[in-house]
């Protein structure tokens, strides 16, 4: 089994499509699943009551709040991650280097290494393509190697899992 960082952010349809269409057919497909959410995406799930579903798809905790010092790393180190789905928030703050939670935390450590894979799919409003940094932001991940993918609301998300390494 090959580890998969799944990180996720706060977009519609995290509590009902996340865990059906991106969780548990990556897990079908052979990954281990290393998940880590930022917090208002975990919040979301929670009071969605999504947690035990998605749990079910991983034997490594779920991720949301950074590890203190002391504490073990609960993770192992993937190679290959994908990030979906992803905010426009995120996006940006992942863009900028911005790591003021786990999930970009663990993205920034990665960016641009030689022989990580990432996949960023993102859901975005339609009028968020005119903020005169977006453009700026996504070339910039797909300068750092990024597989850049947009989730289309009226399709599965699992489309994503296409672009991952080993995929037909
Ligand atoms: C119901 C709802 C749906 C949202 N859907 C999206 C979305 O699809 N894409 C997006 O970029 N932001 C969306 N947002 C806004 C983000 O949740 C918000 O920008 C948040 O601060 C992102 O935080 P995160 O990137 O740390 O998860 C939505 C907000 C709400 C309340």
């Amino acid at each position: 089994m090959t580890d998969l960082g799944l990180v996720a952010s706060s977009c519609g349809g995290l509590d009902t499509r996340f865990t059906a269409e991106l969780a548990k057919p990556a897990a079908a497909r052979g990954w281990r699943l290393a998940i880590t959410l930022t917090p208002t995406a975990a919040r979301w799930l929670d009071e969605a009551g999504g947690f035990p579903a998605l749990a079910d798809t991983t034997d490594l905790p779920i991720r949301s709040i950074s590890r203190l010092p002391g504490e073990p790393r609960p993770h192992p180190d993937p190679q290959t991650f994908l990030f979906a789905p992803a905010s426009a928030n995120s996006i940006a703050k992942l863009a900028l280097g911005i790591a003021d939670n786990q999930a970009l935390t663990l993205l920034g450590d990665v960016l641009g290494s030689p022989g990580i894979t990432i996949v960023v799919a993102y859901q975005i409003q339609d009028t968020r393509v005119h903020h005169p940094a977006w453009q700026r932001h996504l070339d910039t991940l797909t300068e750092a190697g990024v597989r850049l993918y947009r989730l289309d609301p009226r399709r599965p998300w699992s489309g994503a899992l296409d672009l991952l390494p080993g995929s037909p």
